[in-house]
């Protein structure tokens, strides 16, 4: 081990290899342009015999492992959801694996299983929540979605779970782990949960509605779905993973009507909120179901502490949990509600200028409403050319998008969402994307 004697040198190393990262992630692919295999390929079998030097390490990141990164942190990302891991995220993750607190229990971990319970409170507060929410942190909505699936299944006694069509997999995955029963519900021609499609809801355990869908960023009716759920006794759980953080703006709040009640809510910080991977939010308003389901205290993880020392691994499905709360308090603290907020404008208003690009071009259209900072698109024309597109302009480098299927269509996806994009970073995206669509159009003539 080259050991603590090095720990400044290698770490003055490491921090400017981030800083110059940062600097210049903008001038590298954003799609790793390497075949499968061709990294492990270049790296020994074994482990090392010996104890090498941190400096060995370094080098093969920025040698090897490099040019097999995609960037997410590249200006150019707008595959999935684009998010970025701020500067203030990223130190506060060395410093939380300096201090390597693992929340087992309220004693093992007091600070950070208080901050935790903290900026919770002040996430919530953010984004226009009720007050009095118990909220924690997973590593991620699938996790979140998981356990209140759990939850609502022993508080009901039922097996039943609802969505729509375009909710995430996450939910028949959770569905499909616990041996439950998904019941997927129509959406209206803007991708919605049509609530008056919603049918019996007596056996049903929980009712999935979701604020931001992950093909359009579609806003299922929470408040008609609320009523439903109220009168059937059903769970609402709200997956929020991508849009709750734009309530952090005012004037994003309809989008959250109705979600003061539901039964719990997940929201990703490391989606849009400036937060390195991973952190999801999950809040409740039911924290003693939570506990219901998940505490298990056995013999040697007993305490005299009092009952106020709270062990956050009493509600969800980890007892070692990670101090995840340091990240999301340093993003919080050196952003303020001002920097979230010109984030997320900032993302939206680009969005709706490359929205307006493609309106105003004939041969391409729109193919679904833009409530956030995410476009849907397609070339007029075959599934087979959009296709086509997608995978001339990422393999050019400049830019990563992704696609959905809508109607039975395949559609391209602009996501934007990055701490770094700017005008001129959607532009080009556009521009590459009309360049590579008249190249496509030319060999089609050609054949
Ligand atoms: C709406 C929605 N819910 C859940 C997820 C799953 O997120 P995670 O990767 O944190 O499990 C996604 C992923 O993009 C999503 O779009």
């Amino acid at each position: 081990m080259s050991g603590v004697s090095d720990l400044r040198a290698d770490g003055l190393a490491a921090l400017e290899f981030v800083a110059q990262y940062l600097e210049r992630v903008g001038e590298l692919p954003v799609l790793a342009q390497v075949a499968p295999g061709a990294i492990r390929a270049q790296l020994p079998a074994s482990a090392p015999e010996h104890p090498e030097p941190f400096s060995a390490v370094l080098e093969d990141l920025d040698r090897i492992l490099l040019p097999g990164v995609t960037h997410w942190q590249h200006p150019r990302y707008f595959a999935y959801f684009a998010t970025s891991a701020s500067e203030p995220g990223i130190l506060a993750e060395l410093l939380a694996a300096s201090l390597n607190s693992i929340a087992i229990l309220w004693r093992t971990a007091p600070a950070a299983t208080e901050l935790e319970e903290l900026v919770l409170d002040w996430t919530a507060e953010l984004l226009g929540l009720p007050s009095g929410w118990h909220g924690h942190i997973e590593d991620s909505a699938s996790t979140s979605t998981l356990a209140a699936i759990i939850v609502a299944r022993q508080a009901t006694g039922r097996e039943l779970v609802v969505c729509s069509e375009q909710a995430h997999s996450s939910i028949e995955k959770a569905v499909r782990m616990l041996g439950m029963r998904l019941r997927r519900v129509p959406c209206d021609d803007a991708f919605r949960l049509d609530a008056a499609a919603l049918g019996d809801l007596r056996d049903a355990a929980a009712v999935v509605a979701t604020v931001g869908t992950t093909a359009t960023t579609s806003v299922d009716p929470v408040g008609a779905i609320a009523d439903a759920c109220a009168g059937a006794g059903a769970w609402l759980h709200v997956d929020a993973a991508y849009a709750g953080a734009a309530m952090v703006c005012p004037e994003h709040r309809w989008a959250f009507a109705g979600v003061d009640r539901a039964d719990s809510l997940v929201v990703n910080a490391h989606k849009w909120m400036l937060t390195p991977f991973d952190c999801s939010l999950l809040w409740t308003r039911r924290p003693h179901d939570f506990r219901a389901a998940f505490s298990m205290v056995p013999e040697y993880l007993r305490t005299p502490d009092a009952e106020d020392a709270l062990s956050l691994s009493e509600y969800g499905p980890a007892l070692g949990r990670r101090f995840r709360a340091l990240k999301l308090w340093a993003v919080l603290r050196c952003f303020g509600r001002s920097g979230l907020q010109a984030h997320i404008r900032n993302g939206i208003e680009l969005a709706a200028r490359f929205e307006r690009w493609v309106a105003d071009e004939p041969g391409w259209e729109l193919c679904a409403p833009r409530p956030f900072s995410v476009v849907c698109f397609r070339l007029e024309g075959g599934d087979e050319q959009n296709q086509s597109l997608l995978e001339r302009v990422n393999a050019s480098g400049e830019i990563f998008i992704s696609h959905a299927k809508l109607n039975g269509r395949y559609v391209l996806r602009m996501a934007v969402g990055n701490l770094r994009t700017t005008h001129d970073d959607v532009h080009r995206a556009w521009d590459v994307l009309l360049a590579e669509a008249s190249k496509l159009a030319e060999a089609s003539k050609l054949d």
